[in-house]
């Protein structure tokens, strides 16, 4: 496999440096234990009036096969190809209202976003890989998944343990995975004080 940490412009930590996105995932499984600390990483996010407004579905390949695969049902064709050996799915919800008044909560997809973040550099600290999704049916989802009104799924989640992509994945899917990994550079988004005098550190 090749090095697929960031080249990072700026030192950061070596956790967000390595985490990355790959397809290929071994046979190996994702423990229940391995779930409940990537999930008690989510449950640690910070949250606009500590509401938490996020709900994960989970399904571990081999303890949860039924769930398993009605998750990976839920995912588009391009997803299902190489999310089918992942060893957990995770399908992300955001909660839309407040829970105590009702009121919209502007920041949930934020908040369920930020949880997001911590469960998949919690699984990099453990030596899990895991990829995010938008491609799934989002509408199938509500229903299968028996989603509550008010509340919107946001992402999948495949983890699992990285494996070889020239042996798992097919061939067009395993040349996807040796492409550069690239981002704008800081001064393309960070601006001192207003839009239009960048930040070049
Ligand atoms: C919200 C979100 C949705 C994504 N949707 C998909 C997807 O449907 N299929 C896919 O293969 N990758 C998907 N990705 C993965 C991104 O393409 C990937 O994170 C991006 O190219 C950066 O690569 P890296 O995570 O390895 O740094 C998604 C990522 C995020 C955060």
């Amino acid at each position: 496999m090749t090095d697929r940490n960031a080249p990072t412009a700026h030192p950061i930590h070596p956790l967000i440096a390595g985490r990355h996105s790959p397809r290929a995932y071994t046979d190996a499984p994702v423990t229940a234990e391995q779930l409940a600390s990537i999930l008690e990483a989510g449950r640690w996010a910070a949250s606009c009036f500590n509401e938490q407004p996020w709900n994960f579905v989970v399904a571990r390949r081999d303890a949860d096969p039924e769930a398993f695969a009605t998750l990976l049902g839920l995912l588009g064709a391009f997803n299902q190809v190489w999310a089918k050996d992942a060893g957990a799915l995770v399908i992300t919800v955001a909660r839309k209202v407040f829970t105590g008044n009702g009121n919209p909560n502007a920041v949930a997809l934020y908040d369920v976003g930020q949880a997001a973040a911590n469960m998949v550099l919690q699984a990099a600290s453990m030596g899990l890989a895991s990829r995010q999704m938008r491609g799934f049916d989002v509408e199938r989802a509500r229903v299968e998944l028996g989603v509550p009104a008010d509340n919107d799924p946001v992402s999948a989640i495949a983890f699992g343990v990285p494996g070889d992509a020239a042996k798992i994945l097919p061939p067009d899917v395993a040349a996807k995975e040796g492409l550069p990994r690239v981002r704008k550079p800081i001064g393309d988004f960070s601006h001192v004080g207003k839009f239009g005098t960048s930040f070049t550190g």
